[in-house]
């Protein structure tokens, strides 16, 4: 039988990304006791008084279909918290709410792009990243983020990459797997070329409260003269510890809404109202958990550091934001992957390859920062006494 190109498109874009954490996973189900590191999973469970407003919706029946844009408590919830940020007027005209960002980068992009057209994204990328663009029929041009610069993305290395079939230049703020932040004269420059080349920018701010501890988020949402170009998509699942709740939104200026919607109403036909209920009152409010997560993972990542860098040649730049730390083991000769699949197997660490975020983390490692400081301590010796292996001493 005959299937669709799309299919062909997606080869290797999906699961096999995850092949570790899938290892572990199904090492963990015989019984041997795995630090997992791979995931971006909340340590924390969903806040209590979320999960009961989402049993209370379902028991007050709150299960009707909803509408393809989504309830409206969400999205008045959704306009005022826009509103409150960019500091101008933010209406539910441009909004749609989907499940989960991953949706919403999807949706997106399909309204945005099609065959032969150009999207630029940072090299590494969310691992996703590769197959969403590739969905669209677009072609993904990598910009390599360099490490020297903290990986934020240079609009000088942007720049010679636009060509008249660019169309999206799209940014990840806070950055993962790097965790680094835009700062204000990366979005100027940025934006100077969008507005120059007409092009869109789509912003992925999932991490936008995993900010650590003395940084500062900015968007490029937020800037008036970048307003009718910029598509923010976000959802609860880090900021609320709530990821299988897949929910989530894209937000951008109304006509750009007004073409989503039939999609979204193709792909889905509404939303789940006892879900929109929660999210409203979620994101009305400061986050219970966001705060304690940020401060963990940067205590951590500053652990990781402490106990990583420059041992052996390994090298542990400290992230601003998110869930992750990496580290350069190119010093150690072997690529992130045959490092993870042994450090796995022998050790029973699962930390995610660089080489599962593009061509510009070979030979790297990401560590996932949501679990406990003993155990990332424990999970960096067993690193160190593998690294050692490699380089013929004895653990
Ligand atoms: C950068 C980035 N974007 C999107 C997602 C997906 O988020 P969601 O659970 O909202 O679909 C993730 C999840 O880890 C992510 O790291």
């Amino acid at each position: 039988m005959r299937y669709a190109e799309i299919t062909d498109r997606l080869q290797g874009l999906g699961g096999e990304k995850w092949e570790i954490h899938n290892l572990a996973r199904a090492l963990k189900a015989t019984g041997i006791d795995v630090i997992e590191l791979t995931i971006g999973e909340p340590d924390v469970p969903t806040p209590a008084p979320l999960l009961d407003l989402a049993k209370a919706g379902i028991d007050a029946g709150r299960l009707g279909y909803s509408n393809g844009r989504g309830e409206a408590s969400l999205l008045a919830a959704l306009a005022a918290k826009y509103t409150i940020r960019s500091g101008r007027p933010v209406t539910t005209d441009q909004i749609i709410a989907l499940p989960g960002t991953q949706t919403a980068l999807f949706a997106t992009l399909l309204t945005l792009l099609g065959p032969g057209d150009e999207v630029i994204v940072g090299d590494p990328m969310y691992a996703t990243y590769a197959g969403v663009i590739a969905a669209t029929g677009a072609r993904a041009v990598p910009v390599a983020l360099r490490a020297e610069r903290g990986f934020r993305i240079d609009p000088a290395d942007v720049a010679p990459q636009i060509t008249p079939r660019t169309r999206v230049l799209f940014l990840n703020t806070p950055h993962n797997p790097t965790g680094a932040l835009l700062r204000p004269e990366d979005i100027t420059g940025l934006g100077a070329l969008a507005r120059q080349h007409d092009l869109w920018i789509l912003s992925d701010e999932v991490y936008e409260e995993m900010i650590f501890p003395g940084a500062v988020f900015h968007s490029p949402f937020d800037r008036a003269e970048l307003a009718d170009r910029v598509v923010v998509t976000s959802s609860i699942s880090k900021s609320h510890a709530a990821p299988g709740f897949r929910s989530g939104w894209a937000v951008g200026p109304a006509e750009f809404a007004t073409r989503l919607l039939p999609l979204a109403e193709a792909m889905l036909f509404g939303n789940q109202p006892f879900i929109a209920d929660m999210t409203a009152a979620a994101i009305s409010s400061p986050s219970p958990v966001a705060p304690g997560m940020a401060e963990r993972y940067s205590r951590r990542s500053k652990l990781v550091r402490a106990r990583l860098d420059g041992v052996l040649g390994m090298q542990v730049p400290l992230p601003e934001a998110g869930m992750f730390a990496l580290v350069d083991i190119r010093a150690l000769g072997v690529s992130g992957t045959d490092f993870a699949r042994a450090l796995l197997s022998q050790s029973h660490v699962a930390v995610m390859p660089g080489e599962s975020f593009g061509e510009a983390l070979k030979g790297w490692l990401r560590l996932s920062l949501t679990k406990e400081d003993a155990l990332i301590e424990e999970a960096c010796t067993r690193i160190i006494d593998y690294a050692k292996t490699l380089k013929g001493i004895s653990a």
